[in-house]
């Protein structure tokens, strides 16, 4: 057993990867609590969602601020006030500033509906069906600072199809969103990963252990 990661979720919109990790956290299919979720929009779906689980809300609405950096130190200050260990953004339409890495160094995580680094920033499901990309897919990465820029956790693969719209291929990746967030996010809670340079490294769920032979093997 792991002790339960803190999270705090960042979401502007609808909130469905929000939804996921809440159901594995329910489902105890992930090693986490979520402490608290915030949003930047006060319509945004994700607070019914998190609401309806009992999660504790907050809106800090980016419009209230006068510079993204106090908007970015007022979320900052909620999430330590919520003893959050891991920062996940999910579907959160603001960039985050430096400053706010700094407090959590590799630990805010993002998930981008693009194969990146192909496709990073806005509306990437219709930049793939333009380009005339055959595959496209999901990745969740650390975030540094740039747009989707920072080192890859995971990612999965979809086919683009011929009739594909911008809303029928997003539909097929975001499935696909919902099984890696959590995942990540379990890696992340197990303390397997690591990050050398640009390269995310994971340590492999049972390592051989050369100095003895245990039978049954250690559980996961
Ligand atoms: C997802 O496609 C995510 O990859 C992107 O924003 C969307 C959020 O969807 N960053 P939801 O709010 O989790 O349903």
């Amino acid at each position: 057993m792991f002790k339960r990661i803190r999270l705090g979720v960042l979401a502007s919109g609808g909130g469905t990867n929000l939804q996921a990790i809440i159901d594995h956290c329910q489902a105890g299919s992930l090693a986490a609590e979520i402490a608290v979720v915030i949003t930047n929009n006060p319509g945004a779906g994700a607070l019914e969602r998190a609401a309806k689980a009992g999660i504790p809300t907050l809106c800090i609405n980016h419009r209230e601020f006068a510079r993204r950096e106090d908007f970015d130190s007022a979320v900052v200050g909620a999430l330590q006030e919520a003893h959050v260990e891991l920062v996940v953004l999910a579907g959160f339409m603001r960039i985050i500033t430096p400053a706010f890495i700094e407090v959590f160094p590799e630990r805010v995580i993002n998930i981008h509906p693009a194969l990146l680094p192909s496709f990073p920033g806005m509306h990437v499901q219709q930049q793939a069906i333009d380009y005339g990309a055959r595959f496209s897919g999901c990745t969740v990465h650390f975030v540094d600072g740039g747009v989707d820029t920072g080192p890859i956790i995971i990612q999965a693969v979809v086919p683009v199809l011929p009739e594909d719209t911008a809303d029928t291929l997003a539909a097929r990746i975001l499935e696909q969103e919902h099984l890696i967030y959590p995942r990540a996010i379990q890696l992340i809670a197990e303390g397997r990963v690591r990050v050398e340079g640009r390269r995310v490294i994971i340590r492999p769920a049972c390592p051989a252990d050369p100095t003895a032979l245990v039978n049954p093997a250690a559980e996961d």
